[in-house]
């Protein structure tokens, strides 16, 4: 089967991730804001998106195209400062649909957040938020940063796109 990688992508940790998958897969690389790729030409995707303001930052662009990714197979990967569990699937359920997350297959990958290279508005809502934060490990990533960047970890999503390719297409 034939696939391709879409990904959002604010700071580029996720754009990182995604273009590290298309040079160990071969498949062709697509960020959202600057193509309008025709998602009917493949018979798998795999999407990535971080978590900004506890939500992922593809959520509208996978209700706009929810007809066209109802008959693919899905890997979707997360990027977030917060390891796997149940916070991070509390966002992903606030951010897709229940159905589409129920068939897709979702590996969490973790990002970087560098202070310095962020918006001040971001910066600022940031240092709000760990002001209230209770959890002292993410109140100390949300004031200093972190970079939790890690080839290795993409090494999940490999073997599904291997297994994928391998697969032929159900008619
Ligand atoms: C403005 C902002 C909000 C964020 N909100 C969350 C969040 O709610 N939960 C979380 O786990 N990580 C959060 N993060 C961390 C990002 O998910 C992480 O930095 C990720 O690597 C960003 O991906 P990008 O570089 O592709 O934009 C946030 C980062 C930023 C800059």
């Amino acid at each position: 089967m034939n696939g391709a990688i879409f990904f959002s992508s604010k700071y580029g940790s996720t754009a990182q991730y995604a273009h590290w998958m298309g040079q160990a897969t071969g498949l062709p690389v697509f960020n959202i804001k600057n193509h309008n790729a025709d998602i009917a030409k493949y018979d798998f995707l795999v999407l990535g998106s971080p978590i900004i303001y506890y939500k992922l930052s593809i959520h509208k662009w996978v209700k706009r195209h929810l007809a066209k990714l109802a008959d693919k197979p899905i890997i979707f990967f997360s990027v977030s400062g917060a390891g796997a569990g149940s916070r991070l699937d509390g966002w992903i359920a606030d951010s897709l649909p229940e159905d589409f997350i129920s068939r897709m297959h979702h590996v969490a990958l973790r990002g970087r957040q560098i202070p310095e290279q962020l918006s001040f508005y971001d910066r600022t809502m940031l240092k709000i938020a760990a002001l209230v934060n209770k959890d002292p490990v993410a109140r100390k990533q949300e004031f200093e940063g972190f970079d939790f960047m890690d080839k290795a970890s993409i090494e999940p999503i490999l073997e599904l796109v291997g297994q994928f390719q391998l697969s032929k297409v159900v008619t």
